[in-house]
């Protein structure tokens, strides 16, 4: 029996997913077809929402980092890796009575002869290994240092489920972290706390969010400790990104080995590996950030005296798809439209790229899309603009509205999106 609560989160789920149609943020893969399950396509404020999130990521991790390398390794890989980390015998989830290995397999070569099976990577993390030695002998890094790589994984899994939470093709964004073996227990706990910092800095609801240690019998084949961060979604908690201590499995099975200068000898770096599903983080960005109503109120005036609920997605701004929205109170008066394009949105697009150009409706209505949207400012050119140069600017979350100088407006946006 369904409870009440079982009832609102279903909800959740169906309004998310239909939002994010609506205002082309995800919508299902091949649709147009019957679909291809596991599969979802990106719409222009999907793309930028994820894009946010992955620059954000490759910011914190490798831009602001000295002790960090990128790599972007080709998906195709040959199976002879997959072979010898022991994914080709390992990698399977039970189905009927037998396992059932979820690598992707794919051939390629044209001529016969030539043909060779192949794998698209489950995981990103290979990339990374493979080119440990190059790594190394580029760049000369001292422990502990770390290679770092976002892209895309597959898995045929058995049953995709629960929108972008189970798909069979996916993104993660992964580190390797390679540490002397004495200091793995402190880069773990290091990397716990770097993990929960980023999940906060873009918005996660934190109180939903649980560390599960995961025994002996649940951890995948190469690791020795394993920490689940669950996220209790509408269709209950389960996991959004996980830390692993993966000793010196990979790089031992890939033979590849790093002479520790400070010591004077060869060794097999540890490694400590913070893995995050990019498309899991979306889901849960959607959910800490869908809202209805305003301040507990389920209802707004829409500019023109009319009531109505409203939703709303409070977005962080460092993340937001749009930064803010530019609109002339009027769409048939030539000189609001003049001033608002050349003055207000010509140069916050030159700046900060994510900014909308919206007349279509009135105030009202535009207020309400970009509230879909999760735009945290609509700033609105008036008949008062033309003799003062100010503009309104109007708060996604509270619906308060301020006069700002238009010569402020750039700095007054930079200051919201630190
Ligand atoms: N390299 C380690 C690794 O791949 P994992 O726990 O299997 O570990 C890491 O995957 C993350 O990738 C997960 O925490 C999840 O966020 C994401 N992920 C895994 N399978 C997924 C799927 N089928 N759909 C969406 N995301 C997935």
């Amino acid at each position: 029996m369904k409870t009440e609560k079982n009832t609102a989160e279903d909800n959740l789920m169906e309004k998310i997913v239909s939002l994010c149609k609506r205002r082309g943020f995800i919508f299902s893969g091949s649709e147009i077809y019957g679909g291809l399950a596991g599969t979802y396509d990106w719409g222009h404020f999907g793309v930028a929402l994820k894009n946010n999130i992955k620059q954000y990521w490759w910011k914190k991790f490798v831009d602001n980092r000295r002790d960090m390398y990128g790599v972007d390794a080709a998906i195709l890989m040959n199976a002879r890796v997959w072979e010898a980390t022991g994914h080709v015998a390992n990698f399977a989830d039970p189905l009927d009575g037998k396992q059932f290995n979820t690598m992707l397999k794919t051939q390629v070569g044209a001529k016969k002869e030539e043909v060779a099976v192949s794998y698209l990577r489950p995981e990103t993390a290979q990339g990374m290994f493979v080119n440990f030695k190059n790594t190394v002998d580029a760049f000369h890094p001292k422990l502990p240092f770390g290679m770092a790589q976002i892209g895309k994984a597959f898995r045929n899994e058995i049953a995709p489920r629960d929108f972008l939470f189970r798909q069979r093709e996916f993104e993660q964004m992964e580190i390797e972290y390679f540490v002397r073996q004495e200091d793995w227990e402190k880069y773990f706990e290091y990397w716990r706390g770097e993990t929960l910092s980023f999940m906060e800095e873009i918005g996660i609801d934190m109180s939903k969010v649980h560390e599960m240690e995961i025994g002996d019998s649940d951890r995948a084949h190469y690791s020795n400790r394993t920490i689940d961060f669950e996220f209790e979604y509408p269709f209950g908690q389960k996991e959004l990104s996980g830390l692993a201590y993966r000793t010196d499995f990979d790089l031992k099975k890939h033979k590849l080995d790093y002479i520790d200068e400070e010591k004077n000898e060869k060794m097999i770096p540890h490694v400590i590996e913070p893995s995050f599903g990019i498309d899991r983080m979306v889901l849960v960005v959607l959910l800490s950030a869908y809202c209805e109503g305003l301040e507990g109120k389920e209802e707004v005036s829409d500019g023109a005296g009319e009531k109505e609920s409203r939703v709303y997605l409070k977005f962080k701004p460092n993340i937001a798809p749009v930064i803010c929205a530019v609109s002339p109170l009027l769409k048939n008066k030539p000189e609001l439209v003049e001033y608002a394009n050349t003055k207000v949105f010509a140069p916050l697009k030159a700046e900060f790229g994510r900014v909308m150009w919206d007349d279509n409706g009135n105030i009202g209505k535009r207020y309400r899309r970009q509230d879909e949207i999760g735009t945290p400012f609509c700033i609105v050119v008036d008949f008062d603009t033309l003799t003062d140069d100010t503009v309104t600017v109007r708060a996604r979350d509270t619906g308060e509205q301020e006069r700002i100088k238009v010569e402020n407006l750039k700095d007054y946006i930079k200051e919201k999106i630190q």
